[in-house]
This record gives structure tokens, sequence and C-alpha cells, in this order.
């Protein structure tokens, strides 16, 4: 197989397991999962590592995730879920979301929309399985609001996205998440240790704009 597939395909799910598996990352799924309830969707559901913050009001998670490796992962956090909340693979591909319209009571996504190749067609899609009054609750890293930082963050852009199976270290989020028709209600931008490139986060809650 070629190398850069073993990475992408077989260690990069692990690699990304391990490095968004700490207690500070897990301090902010914590508070991105506050105020979930009823059925909710989430997109590029990973080694599913925010199953331990659901609250118990979440009954129903519908999960979308391409990778087979980390659908794998996942599987003992799953086995490990509180007895209320039932988990189901409901595809592969955000921007093309197998579910009705308006069937989703809210929506959640961790460190994805800055890899969907298509996160346009992802944000229109989780906006078409909300209900009226649903919301996206959403954490990511993206574009920084230094200056200094974002030129460098647009310059090595293409090396991350060799290396990081298509994320990106640029997208501005929240406009993203405006630009698809959703209003924010709130959106803090924490910072994490580490490369500043890589830790200008955005957390916050948005719903379907009026
Ligand atoms: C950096 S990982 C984050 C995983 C997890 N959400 C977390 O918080 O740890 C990005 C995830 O997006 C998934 N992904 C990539 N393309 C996708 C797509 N088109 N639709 C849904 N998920 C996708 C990847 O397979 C990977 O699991």
């Amino acid at each position: 197989m070629h190398s850069m597939r073993v990475w992408t395909d077989h260690l990069l799910p692990r690699f990304t397991d391990r490095a968004l598996g700490t207690k500070r990352v897990g301090r902010l799924r914590e508070r991105v999962c506050a105020g979930l309830h009823g059925t909710v969707v989430e997109v590029g559901f990973g080694s599913g590592t925010n199953v331990g913050y659901y609250p118990p009001e979440v009954e129903r998670l519908l999960a979308v995730e391409p990778s087979t490796v980390a659908r794998r992962l996942s599987e003992q956090r799953i086995a490990g879920a509180p007895p209320g909340l039932s988990v189901e693979f409901v595809g592969l591909d955000g921007a093309g979301i197998v579910l009705p319209d308006a069937s989703c009571d809210a929506a959640l996504s961790t460190f994805t929309l800055c890899t969907i190749p298509d996160v346009e067609g992802a944000l229109a899609e989780l906006r078409r399985v909300l209900k009226p009054n649903g919301r996206l609750h959403f954490l990511d890293h993206g574009l920084s609001d230094d200056p200094r930082v974002e030129r460098w963050q647009h310059r090595l852009d293409g090396v991350q996205q060799r290396w990081a199976g298509g994320c990106h270290l640029d997208r501005p989020i929240r406009q993203l998440v405006e630009q698809a028709g959703f209003s924010v209600i709130e959106c803090e931008r924490p910072t994490l240790p580490g490369p500043k490139i890589l830790g200008a986060l955005y957390l916050g809650t948005a719903h379907v704009a009026a």
C-alpha cells in the first residue's frame, strides 16, 4: 500500500484520537455538548470521543463518519455509552446526509468543519436536517484573528492538508456557519497551547436563521 495511504487511512485516525483526547480538549468538548438533547446528528464522529460528554437529555445519536478505522476505534466508547443513548451510523459524508428534512433536534461538529472537503455542502445539509428551532453546536480550529498567525496559516495550509488528511488551517469557521444560513448565538475564541496556527479555536452555537 502507498505509504501516504497507510498514514491517512490507518495511522491518522489513531493520532487524532490521541491528540484530540486530552483533558484540556475534553473540557471544551463538555462545553460544546452542553444543551444537546433529543435526536442529535454528529458529523465527523471520528473515534467517538464526544460520546462520554453527551448530556443525559440526548436519546439518539446519528453519526456520520467515513473512516473505517475511526469507526472501529469508536466501538468501545459506544459500548460504554449510557443505556439511555442509542448510537447509529447514518452514512459517510456530511455533504450528503441520508436523513429527512427537519428530523434532528440538534447537530454537533467538533474538529470536522476544518476537514470536510465540501464544507459549505455539509453545513447546508446540517441546516436541512435540523428542526426549525434546532441548534448547531460547533468546536473547531481555524483562521486566527491575529494577522501574523493568519499569514502563516495561509502559507502552510497546503502542507497541513497533505499530512492531516485534508484538514485546513485557515477556514473562517464562524463566517462559514453564517454563510450557510445560520445565526450565531455565541462564538468564543479559546486557544490551545502549542503551534498558534493550530490553536485558534471557535466554540459556539448557532440556529437556523429565520
Ligand atoms: C480531526 S477528525 C475529528 C474527529 C472527531 N469529531 C473529534 O472531535 O475528535 C476529522 C474527522 O472528519 C471526518 N471526515 C472527513 N471527511 C468527512 C466528510 N466528508 N463527512 C464527514 N466526516 C468527514 C474524518 O474521517 C475524521 O474522523
